[in-house]
C-alpha cells in the first residue's frame, strides 16, 4: 500500500507479510518482559471487536467523550469558531466526528489515516452526511509530519485527536507525536485532545476487563493474528487476559499471561513463556488537569480549554500552537 507520492505506508514480502509485523513480535517475543506494540491489536477483527468494547456497559470513555461533544457545541463553537480546516488524527468511524463538526461549521474537513481502505468509506460517509463540506482524506502515517492539501494549507486549522488514543503511548512517543502534529498543522492552529481521566481503580479495571469478556477477546485476538500471518503456533487457550492498573505510571496495561509453561515458534523462532510469564500488549494512560497540561505543554503546545462529561470522567482539551515565551 502506499500514498499519493507513492510512498510506500506498509511493505509486504512476497508471501504477502506484513515485515514491520514480524520485526516487531519477534523483537518483542525476545525481550526479558515480553511486550507488542499495541497498533498490531488493530487489524480488521481487532477494530471490529473495539468497536464492540466502546458499547460495552463498563467501558465509560467513548459514552463520556461523546456526552461532551453533544452538551458543549456551543462552547466550542464560541472557542474554536468557524471556518477552520478539521484535520483529524485517525480517520473518524466514529459518531463524534459529526459532532464536533455541527458544532463548528469548518471550511474543510481532512481525516489522516494510514489505513486507505478506512479512510475512504469514513471519508464517504462524512461527506453524504455535510453536502457542500469539502472531505479531502489523506492516507498517510501520522506519526510523520503531514504535508497538508494545497485546499486546506491556507485555512486556520484545529487538529482533532479523541478517544484519548495518545494515552496508548508512552511520554516520550506522546510528546513526539505532539510536537509533530504541531509541525503538520503549523502555528496558530488549534488542537481538540481527549485525553481519559485517573479513576477509581477498580472502574478502570472494569473497563478493559468486562464481564462479557469482548475486551479479552480483543487481546487473544492478537495471538490469532500472529499464528494465522506470522506461521506461528502460539497455544490461544494457555493464555489468559488481565488488565492491571500500575499507578506508578497511571496507566491500564494489558497483558496475555501464559497459564503454563509454554514453548511456540514464530516465523521460524523459538520462544518459551513460564507459567505467570505475561506478554505486555497495550498501554492506556489516564491523567489529571496538570499531568495533561504537563504533556501538552512538553509537545509545544497551550492548554487554553477544558470540558468534562458531567461525571468527570473525561477530558476535551483544547489547546493552542503559539510560540512559546521563553523562561522564565
Ligand atoms: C482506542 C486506545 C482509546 O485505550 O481505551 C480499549 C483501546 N483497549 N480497551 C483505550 C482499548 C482496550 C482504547 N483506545
Amino acid at each position: 500500500m502506499s500514498n499519493r507520492k507513492g510512498i510506500a505506508l506498509v511493505n509486504l514480502d512476497e508471501d504477502g507479510v506484513d515485515l514491520a509485523f514480524r520485526a516487531d513480535v519477534l523483537k518483542g517475543l525476545g525481550e526479558a518482559q515480553k511486550a507488542i506494540p499495541a497498533r498490531w491489536l488493530y487489524d480488521s477483527a481487532g477494530s471490529e471487536l473495539f468497536e464492540r468494547i466502546t458499547a460495552l456497559p463498563e467501558y465509560y470513555p467513548t459514552r463520556a467523550e461523546t456526552e461532551i461533544l453533544e452538551t458543549k457545541a456551543d462552547e466550542f463553537a464560541e472557542k474554536i469558531g468557524k471556518g477552520r480546516a478539521v484535520v483529524e488524527f485517525g480517520s473518524g468511524s466514529s459518531l463524534k466526528t459529526p459532532l464536533l463538526l455541527r458544532a463548528i461549521s469548518p471550511a474543510a474537513y481532512v481525516p489522516l489515516d494510514i489505513s486507505g481502505e478506512f479512510l475512504r468509506a469514513a471519508a464517504d460517509d462524512l461527506a453524504a452526511k455535510f453536502p457542500g463540506l469539502p472531505v479531502i482524506p489523506v492516507e498517510s502515517d501520522f506519526m510523520r509530519r503531514v504535508e497538508l492539501p494545497a485546499e486546506a494549507a491556507d485555512l486556520p486549522k484545529l487538529g482533532f485527536f479523541p478517544g484519548s488514543t495518545i494515552g496508548n503511548m508512552v511520554a516520550r512517543t506522546s510528546v513526539d507525536l505532539l510536537r509533530t502534529m504541531r509541525a503538520t498543522l503549523g502555528e496558530g492552529a488549534l488542537l481538540l485532545i481527549g485525553m481519559d481521566l485517573i479513576k477509581d481503580k477498580a472502574v478502570l479495571e472494569a473497563a478493559y476487563d468486562d464481564a462479557e469478556g469482548v475486551t479479552a477477546e480483543f487481546n487473544l485476538n492478537l495471538v490469532h493474528r500472529i499464528n494465522r500471518e506470522l506461521d506461528a503456533d502460539i497455544p490461544v487457550d494457555q493464555l489468559r487476559h488481565e488488565a492491571r492498573w500500575i499507578d506508578e505510571y497511571a496507566r491500564i496495561e494489558m497483558h496475555l499471561v501464559a497459564e503454563e509453561d509454554i514453548t511456540f515458534t514464530v516465523a521460524g523462532s523459538q520462544f518459551s513463556m513460564r507459567k505467570g510469564e505475561t506478554i505486555h500488549t497495550e498501554n492506556s494512560h489516564k491523567f489529571d488537569p496538570r499531568t495533561s497540561s504537563t504533556l501538552l505543554l512538553a509537545g509545544s503546545w497551550t492548554p487554553v480549554a477544558r470540558w468534562t462529561d458531567d461525571e468527570g470522567r473525561f477530558s476535551l482539551i483544547l489547546a493552542e500552537a503559539t510560540i512559546p515565551r521563553s523562561a522564565p
